[in-house]
């Protein structure tokens, strides 16, 4: 059985990935890390280790101690506390990156990275965003997602590292609170519908992104390191989308859940020159073809879920 380590195992993507990673590979041989401490199911349901990813005598000990096949690497700083923190994105993203390749290629072991759509930017099509295009992100977010694209291509290339990615939309969960993105209003807008009625949204109606619900963005991971090789053409950073909303479409599904619920809004200029610079639609064919890639999410199973957890 495969032994995983998965690293930023406490954050929005991890809280979800580790318990079906538990399930498929048994809770004993996926050890949970962190800088902090993640919550209940993660610490209840198999190992945890408090553990910074930029450190890479720590991670290589871990992982040889482990005896680890495959690094599932979540830890990052995302594009809006990126923006408030550039000096802190690039090192954390860069030296944890750095860290986790240096770590799979000593000991051999495979690296999952994920991507996402803010390494597009101006000068890319805006619907849909071409799997192989130009990109010019104009966040230190993007920057260090396209460098880390780069690196990993570079360590398969060079040294036979079985890297491997996706491109992640905006990610819709319920449970441990997103860590900062420019997509977190598709999340808070669940919590504010059910607990106040009424949401003050940070981006304008019509900006449209791409979306994904948590589990299918879980089945992405798990699917892309399952893969057989043979099947790829592309390696890291496939597109994967699922569905794309505005503030206004997805205010429009809950009210037919919520007929009461209320949408206005508080521009933040940053955070929407941030959207304003990513695609309105991504082209996931190539993640369709190579190895299978189908979300089972729309926004209407989606909403539908997501008020069913949080009523
Ligand atoms: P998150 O902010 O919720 O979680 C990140 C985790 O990393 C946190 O628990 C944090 O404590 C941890 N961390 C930060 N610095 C660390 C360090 N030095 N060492 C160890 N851990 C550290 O983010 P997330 O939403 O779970 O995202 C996971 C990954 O998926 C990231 O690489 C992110 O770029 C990518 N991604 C997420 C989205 C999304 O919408 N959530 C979209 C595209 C890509
Ligand atoms: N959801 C992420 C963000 O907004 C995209 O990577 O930062």
């Amino acid at each position: 059985m495969k032994k995983i380590l998965v690293t930023g195992a406490g954050g929005q993507l991890g809280s979800w990935l580790v318990p079906k990673l538990r399930d498929l590979y048994g809770d004993l041989n996926v050890l949970a890390t962190d800088i902090r401490q993640p919550c209940d199911e993660i610490m209840g349901s198999g190992p945890f280790q408090v553990l910074d990813a930029t450190d890479t005598k720590a991670v290589g000990q871990t992982a040889e101690r482990h005896r680890v096949d495959l690094i599932y690497h979540l830890a990052a700083i995302l594009s809006a506390v990126g923006e408030l923190h550039p000096l802190r994105a690039w090192g954390v993203n860069m030296r944890s990156l750095r860290t986790v390749l240096e770590v799979a290629r000593e000991q051999g072991c495979a690296l999952f990275m994920p991507s996402s759509i803010a390494v597009f930017g101006y000068g890319t099509a805006k619907d849909p965003a071409p799997q192989d295009t130009v990109m010019l992100p104009t966040t230190m977010y993007g920057i260090t997602k396209l460098a880390g694209e780069l690196l990993c291509n570079y360590y398969h290339r060079k040294f036979g590292v079985d890297t491997r990615g996706v491109r992640y939309p905006g990610l819709i969960s319920y449970g441990t609170s997103p860590g900062g993105g420019t997509t977190d209003w598709s999340i808070d807008i669940f919590y504010k519908a059910v607990r106040d009625g009424h949401y003050t949204c940070f981006l304008g109606p019509q900006t449209q992104l791409d979306m994904m619900y948590m589990s299918d963005a879980v089945s992405a991971a798990i699917g892309v390191m399952e893969a057989d090789q043979d099947m790829l053409e592309h390696r890291n950073a496939f597109n994967v989308t699922a569905m794309q909303l505005t503030p206004e479409t997805l205010s429009n599904e809950i009210q037919k859940h919520l007929p009461g619920f209320t949408i206005d809004y508080d521009v933040d200029p940053v955070r929407q020159a941030i959207a304003d610079s990513w695609p309105d639609r991504i082209d996931d064919a190539a993640a369709r073809e190579e190895w299978g890639w189908e979300p089972l999410f729309d926004i209407a199973s989606m909403t539908e879920d997501m008020l069913k957890h949080l009523s």
